[in-house]
């Protein structure tokens, strides 16, 4: 059912909530249960429709999968299918990273082009190039990218021109299946990263490197299964702490490393919070007005992309002009004319954007457009004079688990509410 959100706000929130599991580290890793006939059993999977989606692609390919309490056990006894429909490619773009793992064990792959999408073209040439060097023969037709393999995967020294998160996740995945020592030089050092490569060690692989810009991944002939808790979510994690500096508030998130936050800690105090850290745990209290400051979306440690809607809404409130520079996904503005329905004032020239602070932001009727635009445009709300509805909360959705319960636990006024009746209430009855 199409649900949308409504926030009074004005409160400050205070109060301590735990960081779900990261999505970003279950998708490729739920992906690289592809890689074994043994079950891989994944411990605090968080509870998102971009973890359903990741879950019905492997049932496609023959995943025997089993839920249970925020656990899931995949098991692949036999690839039943090594096709990857534009459809499930277009819901979700990681769906592309398959590619790698079907090849490596499979041979052969069909797998539609993602495409562009609300924050960018986000082409796969890397991904393309670096499984080419291992042997795979490919062609585009029609949409979709045919890889094969008819001898196997063989080891390559990969150099990638950009430190993109997906291909290396992708190519650690079929170099872990692929015998004989892979390197892979670029390589992002996102935590996931890390993450990605402790499970395929567990399953046997030996990858040395990983969270460096180099890898070394000593792959195996087969792969064994393993156990693997889901580390805590750095992004929900940022985006909860920029609530406590939006509202004035004083809240603590559970369950997250704060070297997961790399620059975005500094960002924070910079910002005129104080932030107190312990190895589980970040407290954020912000007494003071929100201070302006200029930054720039970097690769990790640098300050993260899919902060940047977010941090952009805080900014709205700062005490002055601030600059965010977008250096990773062009075009990732969406937001922006959201936040000026509600009075910021943002001004947008190519990649930077200059935010001049305003006293108030008002509640209006707004609409999400992805995942952390959308998370930004509820900060917002939270701050905001009066009521803000938010509509399309489905992206919200995708990658903020119990959002509204877990704010409402922290003070917030937030409801989520059917259409129908928003419907209703417009024509009076
Ligand atoms: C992942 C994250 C996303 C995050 C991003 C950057 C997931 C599910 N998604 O996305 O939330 O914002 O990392 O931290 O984990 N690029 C190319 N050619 C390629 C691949 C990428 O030019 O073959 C470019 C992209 O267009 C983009 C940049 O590299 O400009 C970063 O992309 P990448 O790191 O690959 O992001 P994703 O893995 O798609």
């Amino acid at each position: 059912m199409t649900e949308f959100i409504e926030i009074v706000g004005g409160k400050s929130l205070q109060g301590t909530i735990k960081a779900s599991g990261a999505k970003n580290a279950a998708l490729p890793m739920l992906m690289a249960a592809l890689l074994s006939e043994e079950e891989v059993f994944f411990q605090n999977i968080p509870n998102l429709l971009d973890v359903d989606l990741t879950v019905n692609l492997l049932e496609q390919f023959g995943a025997e999968v089993k839920y249970a309490q925020g656990n899931i056990a995949v098991k692949v006894p036999a690839l039943r299918a090594v096709e990857a429909s534009y459809s499930l490619v277009k819901a979700l773009r990681a769906s592309f990273w398959v590619l790698g793992p079907l090849l490596a064990r499979g041979r052969a792959a069909r797998v539609a082009l993602p495409g562009g999408d609300a924050i960018g073209t986000r082409p796969v040439d890397i991904h393309l190039n670096a499984l080419t060097k291992m042997g795979a023969d490919i062609t585009l037709k029609h949409g979709v990218v045919f890889a094969s393999a008819v001898n196997g995967l063989r080891p390559a020294e990969i150099d990638f021109s950009f430190p993109s998160v997906g291909a290396t996740h992708q190519i650690m995945m079929a170099a872990a299946l692929t015998k004989g020592t892979t390197v892979l030089k670029g390589a992002a050092c996102e935590p996931e990263v890390i993450a990605l490569a402790d499970l395929l060690n567990k399953m046997g692989a030996k990858i040395e490197g990983a969270g460096t810009p180099n890898v070394a991944i000593v792959g195996q002939e087969t792969l064994g299964g393993a156990q693997v808790s889901m580390i805590g979510d750095r992004i929900e994690a940022g985006t909860y702490l920029l609530a406590s500096v939006i509202t004035g508030g004083d809240l603590k998130v559970e369950g997250i490393d704060p070297n997961h936050l790399g620059d975005f800690l500094e960002i924070l105090s910079n910002l005129g919070a104080t932030v107190e850290t312990s190895p589980n745990s970040i407290r954020v209290i912000q007494k003071n007005n929100i201070r302006p400051i200029n930054v720039t979306t970097e690769v990790f440690p640098g300050f993260a992309t899919d902060l940047q809607a977010p941090l952009m809404a805080a900014l709205t409130l700062a005490e002055g002009e601030s600059t965010i520079e977008e250096n990773i996904f062009e075009g990732r503005f969406a937001h922006v004319q959201e936040l000026a329905r509600m009075g910021a004032n943002i001004n947008v020239s190519d990649r930077t954007a200059t935010i001049t602070g305003v006293r108030n932001l008002s509640g209006a009727p707004i609409e999400a457009s992805d995942i952390r635009g959308g998370a930004a445009l509820i900060l917002a709300g939270l701050a905001a004079e009066g009521v803000t509805s938010i509509g399309e909360i489905d992206h919200i959705r995708r990658g903020y688990e119990k959002f509204d319960s877990k704010l409402r636990n922290l003070g917030a006024q937030i409801t989520c509410r059917p259409e129908e009746i928003e419907d209703i209430a417009a024509v009076g009855c």
